[in-house]
């Protein structure tokens, strides 16, 4: 029996993971803000099987009383999926200090301590994964977005690093590197995004990442990096 630790489990890429996991009989530990925001999911709570924890990861102890709760009440993890981010998609000049904070907060700090916390529990497992969700902004610079951006480069870093580090250990780190998705996500959101796409803009369907994030999952062997993009993504950078 596998268990799992989804961050970001409520949102809108986290929650069909989370499905597709349970429907592959894993194990799900869900890690959320609130427990009002795993919409659809909350239905999982009713039994014993899976899990839920309410953590804001611009605190440092959230984290930390999860990961110590997971360790006491868990003998392994086999996989941990870092899905949880944020996108302030602000110029320099309109950049508070608190929201880059949160950006490194979110989108890389809680990677680092979720995967040295649950490390050893990742070693009681013999097929352990570490996949976190970067992005294609993690490796385009893209102006306008520079904590995003920077958020991201520096998580690719540490998942390609971690990959090299724990090569024949037993531990895969593995980086999903995505183009743009239609979630709500980042500033603008959904709607955003929408007129974009009226206007020709192409975007990944969040069914294709998660068969693609499942394919990973139960592959035998894995890579240290797999991007996925859709047509055309990347050209606006060059500007
Ligand atoms: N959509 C895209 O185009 C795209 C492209 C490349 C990479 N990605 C990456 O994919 C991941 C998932 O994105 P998505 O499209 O599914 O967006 P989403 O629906 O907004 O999901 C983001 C998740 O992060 C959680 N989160 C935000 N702030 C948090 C905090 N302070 N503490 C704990 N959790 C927090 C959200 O929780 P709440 O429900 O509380 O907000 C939500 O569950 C992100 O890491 C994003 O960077 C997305």
């Amino acid at each position: 029996m596998k268990t799992a630790v989804i961050t970001g489990a409520g949102g809108a890429m986290g929650s069909y993971l989370v499905e597709a996991l349970e429907k592959q009989g894993v194990t799900c530990i869900l890690v959320e803000r609130e427990r009002d925001l795993l919409g659809r999911l909350t239905h999982m709570l009713d039994g014993n099987r899976h899990f839920f924890y309410k953590a804001d990861f611009t605190n440092q102890k959230d984290i930390q009383n999860v990961i110590s709760d997971i360790t006491s009440k868990h003998k392994k993890i086999d996989y941990l999926f870092n899905v949880a981010g944020i996108g302030i998609y602000k110029k320099l000049e309109d950049l508070t200090l608190s929201e880059w904070r949160a950006s490194m907060d979110i989108n890389l700090n809680s990677v680092f301590m979720f995967s040295k916390g649950l490390l050893p529990l990742f070693k009681k497992s013999e097929d352990a994964m570490v996949l976190s969700f970067g992005s294609g902004m993690g490796i385009y610079p893209s102006k306008n977005r520079v904590a995003y951006c920077t958020s991201k480069f520096a998580l690719r870093g540490m998942s390609l690093t971690l990959s090299k580090e724990f090569k024949g250990r037993g531990v895969d780190f593995v980086l999903l590197t995505l183009g743009s998705v239609m979630t709500d996500f980042g500033t603008g959101g959904l709607i955003y995004r929408k007129k974009l796409e009226q206007n020709g803009k192409k975007y990944l369907n969040v069914d294709e990442v998660i068969d693609k994030v499942m394919q990973i999952t139960n592959s035998p062997s894995r890579s240290d990096e797999y991007p996925l993009y859709p047509e055309g993504y990347g050209n606006e950078s060059k500007s």
